[in-house]
């Protein structure tokens, strides 16, 4: 099957794109003949999300969210492609749960990757999984905390192995760097603790002491790691930092870059997550490093919870919303604002990724790359309402937000 797409905007230039099966095979002005023609009305073409941290569900926890309900979201969202994360029921932390997970994202309309559990008892397992070269296996994800999460890891020792064997088999660590001691020290000064404690309890302190405990071991072993979700201006000191000679790679979460705990009032528990809501100063810090290029790419953390949960009082209440819906939205909001240039949110949202995860042939529009592109129109305007998501989240801090930059088709 050929498709030709004509009247795309790409690289300011009004460009027709061949697509042979699952490649793009031309690009340029020539009317190539094809199966069938797609007129994009010249709309700017991008290349799909590749969202790195996505917490799909599904098993145990179908009732929160499936790899149907989850890549209908996706593809609502722009996103081409996601990494599963392995806190699920079960957790993917062997081959057998691995497989398990195998089988159930069968169910996925978009494309995958797996993250692997590394914890302090399934090493053994780790090993096997990589020594079986999978070829679906994204990243190791490492928790420093609890937060609906695999068995944290605080072990020195234990990190440093797994950093020895994510340089082995050149596989990134992704890390959830709050550090549980100094989490559990902050908590225990609030008794009877409310939305408003939560930024507190996790302390900033804490995301930048892991951060710091993990940049001085890779520093040490030389291994690619990824400091997940990154919240605080200190953090991304450290990142800028020790990136001149360490190999780290710096996510953010739209969340964090566009709001903070003022929104609490509002919005009540739909705003808990793990890192919390931070401060104006921690958004405009992080702006900082979208700008200098210290953030090297967008995760959404898309991390939907039932809305029964969301509702329970706020020590009862789980941490996470859904993301993928509206990361594509509020990002192409900021490229209207003057914020970040459309090629600059590129980087973010895909090309970056497909470098650091070394996914070959994605994450550009380029003759021999796979086909997985969207199209956009910066001046479509929006309003949020969860009531619409396709994830089976229906609720979001983002609520009644409006703006301008949307999704008109995806290949
Ligand atoms: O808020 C969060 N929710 N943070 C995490 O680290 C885990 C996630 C989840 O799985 O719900
Ligand atoms: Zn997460």
């Amino acid at each position: 099957m050929k498709k030709l797409y004509i009247n795309t905007i790409l690289n300011n230039k009004i460009q027709n794109v061949l697509v042979e099966e699952d490649i793009i095979t031309y690009i340029g002005n020539d009317f190539k003949s094809a199966d069938k023609i797609i007129d994009a009305k010249h709309s700017y073409i991008m290349p799909g999300i590749i969202d790195p941290h996505t917490h799909i569900r599904d098993m145990g926890q179908a009732d929160k969210e499936d790899w149907l309900s989850a890549s209908k979201a996706a593809m609502k969202g722009g996103v081409t492609m996601l990494f599963d994360m392995p806190n699920t029921k079960p957790p993917t932390v062997d081959l057998n749960t691995l497989n398990q997970k195998r089988k159930a994202a069968k169910k996925s309309l978009v494309k995958y990757r797996f993250n692997v559990a590394a914890t302090s008892v399934n090493y053994d397992k780790v090993v096997e999984i990589l020594q079986s070269k999978p070829d679906d296996v994204a990243a190791l994800k490492m928790f420093f905390a609890g937060s609906n999460s695999n068995e944290f890891v605080n072990d020195l020792e234990v990190i440093k192995r797994y950093f020895e064997l994510s340089l082995k088999f050149d596989i990134p660590v992704i890390i959830h760097t709050e550090w549980q001691d100094c989490v559990a020290k902050y908590s225990a000064d609030f008794s009877n603790p409310t939305i408003f404690d939560h930024n507190l309890m996790r302390h900033r302190e804490c995301a930048v002491k892991g951060t710091e405990i993990a940049l001085k071991l890779a520093g040490e072993i030389g291994n690619k790691i990824v400091n997940a979700h990154t919240s605080v201006a200190e953090e991304l000191d450290l990142i800028r930092q020790y990136k001149k000679k360490v190999n780290v790679f710096c996510e953010v979460t739209p969340h964090h870059l566009l709001i903070n705990e003022d929104i609490l009032e509002k919005v009540g528990n739909f705003g808990k997550v793990n890192p919390p809501l931070r401060t104006s100063k921690d958004n405009e810090a992080l702006w900082e490093g979208i700008n200098d290029g210290t953030v090297d790419f967008i995760g959404t953390d898309h991390a939907p919870h039932k809305i029964s949960e969301k509702l329970l009082a706020f020590d009862k209440a789980p941490s996470g919303f859904p993301g993928l819906e509206t990361n594509l939205r509020l990002m192409l909001n900021e490229v209207n604002k003057g914020n970040l240039s459309l090629k600059r949110l590129i980087e973010l949202t895909s090309t970056n990724v497909a470098r650091v995860f070394d996914l070959q042939a994605y994450g550009k529009i380029e003759k021999g790359y796979y086909a997985d592109f969207i199209f956009i129109n910066l001046d479509k305007k929006w309003e949020i309402k969860a009531a619409d998501f396709e994830s089976k989240a229906k609720y979001t801090p983002f609520e009644g937000f409006t703006g301008k930059g949307d999704l008109i088709m995806i290949n």
